[in-house]
């Protein structure tokens, strides 16, 4: 167990200029979740963008596990709903170098207060999950593992949806997509 770590709430405010969140999302979303889930680069992009959008509008929460330098080395982000009894995690994530050593368990602890959760896991996490108090519900097509800790089924709707994105969106990330296709024709991804 790290004994070292400092627990920071991000400020929704200031978000743009944290360059320790915005680390945390794009290894996150970008990364690990791209390579769990194999998603495609409009799913990173949109699952980025709404959790920076979600997050900024303060309906999510992100809590930053530090260093003492005030080095990220892991992250859990989880957005309120309407009913007050549960919170869902949308987000859990440390640095590889970093897991195993506790960090995780006290993001998580840091943010039970009385409530339950509800998630949609990677399977390689599942067992943590489990460690932690989770069940599962049922595993989905796209590949994640729905848990909880509620003892019945978790029925809620969220206080402000999540943005759904729009034309302009769609054709931002079309134009992405090509972008990535040209460098990796040249070998530069
Ligand atoms: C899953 C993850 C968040 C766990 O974080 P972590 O900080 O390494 O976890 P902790 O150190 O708090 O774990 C503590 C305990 O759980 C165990 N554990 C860790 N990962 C585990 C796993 N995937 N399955 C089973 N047990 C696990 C540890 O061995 C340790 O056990 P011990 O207390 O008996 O020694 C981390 O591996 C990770 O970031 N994975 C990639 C991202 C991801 O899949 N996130 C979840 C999807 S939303």
């Amino acid at each position: 167990m790290i004994t070292s770590i400092k627990l920071r709430k991000v400020n929704s405010s200031g978000l743009a200029g944290d360059i320790g969140a915005i680390m945390m999302l794009a290894d996150f979303y970008g990364i690990e979740m791209s390579s769990a889930l194999k998603w495609s680069v409009e799913q990173r992009l949109l699952e980025l963008s709404k959790a920076r959008m979600m997050v900024w509008s303060g309906e999510s929460v992100m809590v930053l596990a530090n260093d003492l330098h005030g080095m990220p080395l892991g992250m859990i982000l989880y957005t309120t709903t309407d009913d007050k009894t549960i919170r869902r995690i949308d987000a859990l994530f440390v640095i590889e170098k970093f897991r195993g050593k506790g960090i995780s368990t006290k993001l998580l602890q840091a943010i039970k207060e009385d409530k339950d959760f509800h998630t949609y896991a990677t399977p390689s996490s599942v067992g943590w999950y489990e460690k932690n108090g989770f069940r599962v519900l049922r595993n989905h097509p796209e590949g994640t593992v729905e848990m909880t800790t509620a003892g019945g089924e978790p029925n809620y709707e969220y206080t402000v949806r999540v943005p759904i994105p729009s034309e302009m969106d769609n054709k931002f990330i079309e134009k992405m997509k090509k972008f990535e296709e040209e460098r990796a024709k040249l070998g530069k991804v």
